[in-house]
């Protein structure tokens, strides 16, 4: 068969492995092959056994691989035969030299864009689909325009707004997909390309087209943006803990004006995945470049109170036992940043897991998906720690049960049983307030919602 057009990603991660898979499924005419320097992660998408866990995403990689999607770690010859080539590397935080724990390290990318500079053969449109600094697309250019050879490069911005647990249906029904561009004749050709792949299955109205720079602006934008309205309910959280209130009918009362909106006002343990605090970071980072002081001091406290709220709750778990953890048994419902993934990125899990083992706290940890990533994460900490995927097995014995995932499956359980298996007395700390607690009160349980009055037996 020939395909209308050649479709490269670089990085098969948690962006560019769904996203690409779509455009595969939604596409039949492209070709669409995704690489990747790590040979195991190519190897797992090949597999039956993906890589990442995603709802829905396993159905789709089977309807297209082997018929026009392609899963290699041929770099260079993905590079020769492509025309347009998404870029989806990470880009963590720098930890070193200037900017470290701040702006973004993109060692990768330029190295990924020296890539394309050294194997490209004919004319390609490069897209930016890693969340990046701002002006980095101004830098891909200059690399991919540093020779004098006759090629030419369209770099276009391309930010993938997909939330992990539910990024097929994101994808396959987006809000909005932004593309930013040069405006200039070439940019606005390579631009319309796009626009036209996706055009395929998202309606035209939802695609959104802008200049370059807004584009990759608006990309850290939201995110701090969805950041923020978790801080800021996590931060009134705190007050209606002392005040007596319940941050949870203090979010539906707020959310109910249209202005403001329901979502996103769920007070939690904190927020975690890969991107929040990366993006937020980087934010602030552009403001002090750009000498805006005030502002990048605005954006910081968002991260400032995800860190007070995952401390916070720590320090609520040693009050509330007696002022001492140490020796204690504490069992964690969940370790992914959030429900239906097994990323663990940036998971609260991770903070408050390290604390309690500080604290000298024996831990068991359980989760359906993300076991092996916990184990990964916290291979360096000292102390006891055991990892059971049965939540009754893992919570037996315990002093007190911790929730730091929302899976559906933790308010189903039997937690009569579980009650008289925990030692007494035996407390549960909620971090998503998604259990019953007042049900969990008469059972004789010791109840620690987030952002509301305790329910204790003292
Ligand atoms: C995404 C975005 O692309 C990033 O900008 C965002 O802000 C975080 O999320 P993600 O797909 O989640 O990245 O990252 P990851 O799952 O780590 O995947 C990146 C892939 O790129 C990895 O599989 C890595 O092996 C690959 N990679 C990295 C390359 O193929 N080449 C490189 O030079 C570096
Ligand atoms: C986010 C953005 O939503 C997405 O658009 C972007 O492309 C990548 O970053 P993701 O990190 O996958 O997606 O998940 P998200 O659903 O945004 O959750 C982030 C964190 O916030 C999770 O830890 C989640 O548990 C937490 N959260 C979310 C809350 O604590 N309360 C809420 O009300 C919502």
């Amino acid at each position: 068969m020939t395909f209308k057009k050649k479709i490269l990603c670089i990085g098969a991660g948690y962006v560019g492995g769904p996203t690409m898979a779509m455009i595969a499924h939604k596409c039949p005419q492209y070709k669409v092959t995704i690489v990747d320097i790590n040979p195991t992660r190519i190897d797992q998408w090949n597999s039956e056994k993906l890589p990442i866990y995603e709802p829905g995403l396993k159905k789709v990689v089977t309807a297209t691989r082997g018929k026009n999607l392609f899963f290699s770690t041929e770099i260079e010859k993905g590079i020769k035969e492509s025309d347009i080539i998404f870029v989806s590397v990470n880009t963590p935080t720098k930890t070193f030299g200037a900017g470290a724990g701040m702006a973004a390290d993109l060692q990768y990318w330029e190295k990924t864009a020296r890539q394309i500079l050294q194997h490209a053969e004919s004319d390609k449109i490069i897209v930016e689909k890693s969340t990046l600094p701002v002006k980095t697309a101004l830098a891909m250019e200059r690399i991919l325009t540093s020779t004098n050879n006759s090629i030419r490069f369209d770099v276009l911005s391309n930010p993938e707004f997909l939330a992990e647990g539910t990024a097929i249906k994101d994808l396959e029904d987006p809000d909005r997909v932004l593309i930013g561009s040069r405006e200039t004749p070439a940019g606005l050709k390579a631009r319309d390309e796009l626009v036209e792949i996706y055009a395929n299955w998202v309606p035209k109205e939802h695609i959104l087209t802008s200049n370059i720079w807004s584009s990759e602006l608006s990309k850290l934008v939201s995110n701090a943006f969805l950041a923020q309205k978790i801080s800021s309910i996590n931060a009134i959280s705190a007050l209606c803990e002392k005040a007596e209130a319940d941050v949870t009918e203090v979010a539906r009362a707020v959310g109910m004006d249209s202005r403001l909106g329901s979502k996103f006002l769920n007070a939690s343990v904190g927020f975690g995945g890969s991107c929040f605090k990366k993006d937020i970071l980087n934010l602030v980072y552009l403001c002090r470049h750009y000498g805006l002081e005030d502002v990048a001091r605005y954006w910081q406290g968002v991260v400032g109170i995800n860190d007070y709220q995952k401390e916070r709750f720590v320090m609520n778990m040693m009050n509330a036992m007696f002022n001492t953890l140490a020796g204690k048994k504490i069992c964690l419902f969940g370790f992914a940043f959030k429900a239906n993934t097994g990323d663990t990125r940036e998971s609260p899990a991770i903070f408050i897991s390290e604390r309690l083992a500080e604290e000298r706290a024996e831990l068991t940890i359980t989760d359906p998906q993300a076991l092996d990533n916990a184990r990964t994460d916290l291979e360096g900490v000292e102390g006891n720690i055991s990892y059971i995927e049965n939540p009754y097995e893992a919570s037996n014995g315990c002093d007190a049960i911790a929730v730091m995932t929302e899976w559906d499956i933790y308010p189903q359980l039997d937690f009569e049983k579980i009650f008289h298996s925990m030692v007494k007395p035996a407390f549960i700390f909620d971090g998503r307030n998604i259990l019953d607690h007042n049900k969990l009160f008469e059972m004789g349980f010791n109840v620690f919602p987030i952002g509301k009055p305790p329910l204790t037996h003292f």
